[in-house]
């Protein structure tokens, strides 16, 4: 029987820290770090994810602002926009909520991000520092998934194989090198990959962030395993659940990370924190 690691617990710490952290900067009469959210259109899974970004900045004291603009916003407008929060100094991070409209070109959008507000850690620069093992924002689930591996005691993965089932740009690519720059080998499954349930079932370390709803069987897991699972999926019940088939998993991994209330309050925790640390760097 696995122990539930509950994410929302160690992201509670955190923020707690956080808390804290803005407490003294208030009293020491400093300006306070500031998010930036930009939330194009009406995606109602989107809505919700940057009000819970928006409510966890407000419980820590950080400032924000949750700017929306309208669905038929031109490429060209919201580029502008991204360039006014470039150069404002009293912006520390700036996050455009994904997906954008279809006719606006996801990548630009990202590119145009200033490197040192890029607290998403989606642009290029960031992403090609992650894989040079330099000092970069990384991007916030999968710096959420490390700090809960090392909150379990799996700091150096030496030795163990790691799979991770899905090859998202925002999840699958950067924990796969995350989990290598942890000297873990990693094998990353995804739609097109043959006996998916052979090499997940040789894992030490199991990642399911497929995006498919409790794809991942007990048969597909090593017993004493590691599961943590990024899916935030509906079921046929309109039931939240994960990638993982919870209840039977957790008989057999040593760990397991449920949904909700497993790596999502992470990702935000770790937004948090990359917010902080560009305030930091740019404040010095
Ligand atoms: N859409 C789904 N997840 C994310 C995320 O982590 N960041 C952004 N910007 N958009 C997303």
């Amino acid at each position: 029987m696995a122990e539930i690691v509950y994410g929302s617990e160690i992201a509670k710490k955190i923020k707690a820290k956080l808390a804290a952290k803005m407490q003294a900067l208030k009293q020491e009469g400093k300006r306070l770090p500031k998010l930036c959210v930009v939330l194009v259109g009406n995606h109602p899974a989107s809505l919700s994810y940057v009000t819970g970004k928006e409510k966890a900045c407000r419980e820590i004291g950080m400032e924000n602002d949750l700017i929306r603009l309208p669905q038929d916003i031109s490429e060209k407008a919201l580029l502008d926009f991204i360039q006014k929060l470039n150069v404002d100094d009293a912006v520390d991070g700036i996050l455009v909520q994904l997906p954008l409209p279809a006719h606006i070109d996801e990548h630009k959008v990202l590119f145009a991000i200033d490197p040192a507000k890029d607290v998403d850690g989606f642009h290029p620069i960031s992403l090609g520092k992650l894989m040079l093992q330099e000092d970069t924002f990384i991007s916030c689930t999968p710096k959420g998934i490390m700090r809960i591996l090392e909150e379990i005691g799996y700091d150096d993965l030496s030795g163990k194989k790691a799979v991770v089932v899905g090859r998202s740009n925002i999840v699958g690519k950067p924990v796969a090198q995350l989990l290598m720059n942890k000297h873990a080998t990693v094998t990353v499954c995804h739609s097109r990959t043959k006996n998916v349930e052979e090499i997940a079932a040789q894992a030490d370390i199991l990642i399911a962030a497929i995006g498919k709803p409790r794809y991942i069987h007990a048969s597909w897991v090593k017993e004493g395993a590691v599961v943590i699972d990024v899916g935030i999926n509906r079921d046929e019940n309109n039931k939240l659940c994960g990638d993982v088939d919870f209840e039977a998993v957790k008989e057999k991994a040593a760990y397991i990370t449920p949904v909700p209330k497993g790596v999502g309050p992470m990702t935000i925790a770790m937004l948090l924190e990359n917010t902080l640390e560009a305030y930091e760097k740019k404040e010095g």
